[in-house]
């Protein structure tokens, strides 16, 4: 396992040892959050964590859970989460995300919204003075508005990439295309996040402001607990 491994396998355990018996859990989708999820079936295995129920925010991360033995179920159910999990491709100091490099933003911030604490986890190279600095903001459209949406988007300064995997376009769960936008630095993520809000053929975009709760980040001096204030 590389050393980056390492850091997420130690975020991961972190948020996890937050979980109780009977939770109902989010469960996230990515490099990270596939440890958080092995080590909840780790304690299921163990007998340390019981009638623990995962709501999966892909179908990647529906696999995977499957594969591991984590009881599953769905919003229908359970509209109610007692904590996510979940990982982020950039984190800036208030606590604000990109997220959607693994393409599942949308089911990613149902489930944010639908919680009542949500944990983040990441190694220290995802943490950034602001948002974008590092990180394309991923945005989700409906395939008939993409020239439009892409139109939108350069028209607020963003460098715009349709997402593709051996140049074919890469359908999100919802069968919705991704566009890639480099913004650069994001001063207001606020402001911006309702301006794409604002766009009927923008189904979801990447910029989760004020749902993460907290943030685990695991570097070269270990574990760092970052809390959001009010
Ligand atoms: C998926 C996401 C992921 O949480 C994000 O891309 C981080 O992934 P990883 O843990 O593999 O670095 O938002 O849509």
């Amino acid at each position: 396992m590389s050393r980056q491994d390492d850091l997420k396998q130690m975020a991961a355990a972190a948020a996890v040892d937050r979980l109780q018996s009977g939770m109902v859990v989010g469960l996230g989708t990515g490099s990270t959050t596939r440890f958080a999820l092995e080590r909840i079936a780790e304690l299921i295995r163990a007998g340390r964590l019981e009638r623990i129920i995962g709501i999966p925010s892909s179908i990647q991360t529906e696999t995977a859970a499957r594969e591991l033995g984590i009881p599953l179920s769905g919003l229908e159910a359970h509209a109610v989460i007692d904590i996510t999990i979940d990982g982020a491709d950039e984190v800036d100091p208030d606590l604000n995300l990109i997220k959607g490099g693994g393409g599942a933003l949308l089911r990613e911030k149902v489930l944010a919204q639908a919680s009542r604490r949500n944990i983040i986890i990441v190694d220290a190279s995802k943490l950034s003075e602001r948002l974008g600095t590092r990180w394309a903001l991923p945005v989700e459209v409906v395939p008939f508005a993409r020239a439009a949406e892409e139109r939108f988007l350069a028209s607020l300064g963003a460098a715009v990439a349709l997402r593709t995997r051996n140049s074919i376009p890469v359908l999100t769960d919802q069968g919705n295309l991704l566009l890639d936008a480099r913004f650069g630095p994001i001063t207001e993520p606020g402001r911006l996040a309702a301006q794409l809000s604002g766009r009927a053929g923008i189904v979801e975009h990447g910029l989760f402001v004020g749902l993460a709760h907290e943030v685990f980040v695991a570097g070269a001096e270990g574990i760092r607990h970052l809390q959001r204030n009010g």
